[in-house]
C-alpha cells in the first residue's frame, strides 16, 4: 500500500519540504515549517484509475471579444490606483498593517457601489457584524445597502454568493480568516489560504463578480501567507502609512489591468478615509521655511506631478563610522549622491552624520529626487537655507553630471501653481516646455555648480578645517 504522504509547508513562503527542518531554506526563515496533510491535495488516490480528460474547445484570439467593462466607485483616489474601476470577475488583494484602515477603506468602496445601485457584499472572518455596523454608522454609511456577513467558510460563502443574482463587489476582510473543507490543514496555514483563495478566484472568473481579499501583512512588509496568493490574483494593492500620520497611501504593487506607478492618498479623519485631490498641497502644508536643509523636489507619481520636502540633517560627529540613515528614500541612492559630492564637489562628509528624510512619510522612488537631495545635504552642511520659492529635480550621473527627466513640463506646471517662483533643473527642462511654465528656471549642468551656489551663500564651510576632519 503507498504510504500516506506528509508534507512539511514553510508557512512564510510556501516552500515543501518531505521532513521538519528548523530554517527554511528558501527564505531562511527559523520555525515555520509546520506539517500538513498533503492527502486530500492530491487530485489522483492511488488505486484509481486516473480521470480521462473532458474535452473543450479552444477558441480564436480574434472573434467576440469578452470585453472588461469597468465599474468605477464614487472614490476617484480609489479608481485611479486600480486603474479606473474594477474589472469583472477580477480578484484584487489588498494588503497594510494592521489598524491601518483596510476595512474602513472597504467598507466605504463598498458603500460607494451600493450607493449607486450595484450589489455589493461585504464578508467579514474577523469582526461580528454588529462591530461593522457600528464602524459604518461612525462613517455615516449605515443608509447604505451593503450586505454583511461574518461567516469563514469558503463553501458556504461560494454556495450563499451564488445563489442570487451576481453580486457586483464581494469583499472577502480577511483571507486568512478562511477556511475550506477540501484540505484539512488549520485556518491560517499556507494550504488554507491558498486552496481558499483558489475558491474564490475561481467564483469570480465564473461569475463575473471583482473580489477583493484583504491580505494581512507581516512584520517586514510582506503579504503573510504565500507568496503565490499574489501571484494569483489579478491585482495587488498595498495600504501604507506612519503610524504618526493621518494620511494613507494606497499604492498598486502588481495590476494585470492598469498601471502599478499610481498612488491614491487619503487622510483618516474621525469620519473615515477622506480622498485627498491635491496631495501636494498636504505634504507642503507644515514646511519650515526658511531653515537650512530643506528642499521641495518636483516628483511625479504615476502619471500626477507631486511636490514634496525632502529635509537632510549633516552634522559632525565622534563616530569612526558615521551614520547614513535615510527614511523614504533609497539607501544606496543616498550613497550614491554622497559619493558623487566627495568625488566631484569637493564636500567632505567623512566627518559627519548623514540623515535625509522625505516629509510626510511619502516614499520615492524616482531618480529625479537626487537634485533635490544633493541640494537639501549641502544646505544643511553649509548651513545656507534654500529659497523658499524654489522646487529642484534631476537625476544626478556618477560623472557629476545633471542629467535630465521626464514630464519636467508637467512639475514645473505643478510648482507654479502652488505659488512657487523658481526652479533649479537640468539643461534640457528649459526647452521642454518650461519657458512657458512662468517660473524663472536656474539650469544645471553639474552638480558642482550647484554646490558652490550654495556653499557661497552659507556660513560654514562645506570643506570642514583640519580639527573637524579629526583623524589627528
Ligand atoms: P481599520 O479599518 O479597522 O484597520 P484594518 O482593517 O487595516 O486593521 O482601521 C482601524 C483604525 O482606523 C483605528 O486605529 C481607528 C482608525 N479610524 C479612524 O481614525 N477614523 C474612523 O472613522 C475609523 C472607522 C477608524
Ligand atoms: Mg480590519
Amino acid at each position: 500500500m503507498a504510504r500516506r504522504e506528509q508534507n512539511f509547508i514553510c508557512q512564510n513562503c510556501g516552500a515543501a519540504y518531505g521532513r521538519w527542518q528548523g530554517k527554511c531554506d528558501g527564505c531562511g526563515e527559523w520555525n515555520t515549517i509546520a506539517e500538513e496533510s498533503s492527502a486530500t491535495a492530491r487530485p489522483s488516490m492511488p488505486g484509481r484509475a486516473p480521470r480521462k480528460g473532458r474535452l473543450f474547445a479552444l477558441e480564436p484570439l480574434a472573434g467576440a471579444a469578452h470585453d472588461a467593462p469597468r465599474l468605477a466607485s464614487a472614490l476617484a483616489e480609489f479608481d485611479r490606483v486600480t486603474g479606473g474601476g474594477f474589472v469583472r470577475g477580477s480578484v484584487l488583494l489588498l494588503g497594510g498593517d494592521p489598524g491601518i484602515g483596510k476595512s474602513t477603506l472597504l467598507i466605504q468602496v463598498a458603500a460607494a457601489l451600493a450607493r449607486g445601485g450595484h450589489r455589493a457584499i461585504y464578508i467579514s472572518g474577523e469582526e461580528a457584524v454588529a462591530q461593522v455596523r457600528l464602524r459604518a454608522e461612525r462613517l455615516g454609511l449605515a443608509g447604505a445597502k451593503v450586505e454583511l456577513a461574518a461567516e469563514t467558510s469558503v463553501e458556504d460563502i461560494v454556495a450563499t454568493l451564488s445563489e442570487r443574482e451576481t453580486p457586483r463587489l464581494v469583499i472577502i476582510d480577511s483571507i486568512q480568516t478562511m477556511w475550506t473543507d477540501a484540505v484539512e490543514s488549520a485556518p491560517g496555514t499556507v494550504t488554507q489560504v491558498r486552496a481558499s483563495a483558489q475558491a474564490l478566484i475561481r467564483f469570480a472568473k465564473r461569475s463575473g463578480a471583482a473580489v477583493i481579499l484583504v491580505g494581512h501583512v507581516t512584520k517586514d512588509g510582506q503579504i503573510a501567507g504565500p507568496r503565490v496568493v499574489e501571484h494569483m490574483v489579478d491585482a495587488v494593492l498595498s495600504f501604507e502609512g506612519e503610524g504618526s500620520h493621518q494620511f494613507r497611501i494606497l499604492r498598486a504593487v502588481k495590476n494585470r489591468f492598469g498601471p502599478t506607478d499610481e498612488i491614491g492618498v487619503f487622510e483618516m479623519t474621525g469620519a473615515g478615509l477622506c480622498e485627498i485631490a491635491n496631495p501636494s498641497e498636504l505634504f507642503l502644508s507644515e514646511r519650515d521655511l526658511g531653515s537650512p536643509g530643506t528642499a521641495v523636489f518636483a516628483g511625479i507619481e504615476g502619471s500626477r506631478p507631486l511636490l514634496v520636502e525632502i529635509q537632510a540633517l549633516v552634522a559632525p560627529t565622534s563616530l569612526g563610522t558615521p551614520r547614513r540613515a535615510v527614511v523614504g528614500w533609497d539607501q544606496s541612492r543616498l550613497s550614491m549622491v554622497l559619493a558623487v559630492l566627495e568625488a566631484h564637489c569637493g564636500v567632505r562628509l567623512s566627518g559627519h552624520d548623514v540623515y535625509l528624510n522625505v516629509a510626510g512619510g511619502l516614499r520615492i522612488q524616482e531618480p529625479a529626487a537626487d537634485l533635490a537631495a544633493a541640494a537639501a545635504l549641502v544646505s544643511s552642511l553649509a548651513n545656507a537655507p534654500l529659497p523658499a520659492d524654489a522646487v529642484y529635480f534631476g537625476e544626478i550621473s556618477l560623472s557629476g553630471a545633471v542629467r535630465p527627466v521626464a514630464q519636467a513640463a508637467a512639475r514645473l506646471k505643478e510648482a507654479q501653481k502652488l505659488g512657487f517662483a523658481r526652479a533649479v533643473v537640468p539643461e534640457a527642462a528649459r526647452t521642454e516646455g518650461g519657458s512657458e511654465s512662468g517660473l524663472s528656471l536656474q539650469s544645471v549642468t553639474s552638480l558642482a555648480g550647484l554646490v558652490a551656489d550654495i556653499a557661497a551663500r552659507g556660513t560654514r564651510a562645506t570643506r570642514p578645517d583640519r580639527r573637524a576632519v579629526g583623524d589627528s
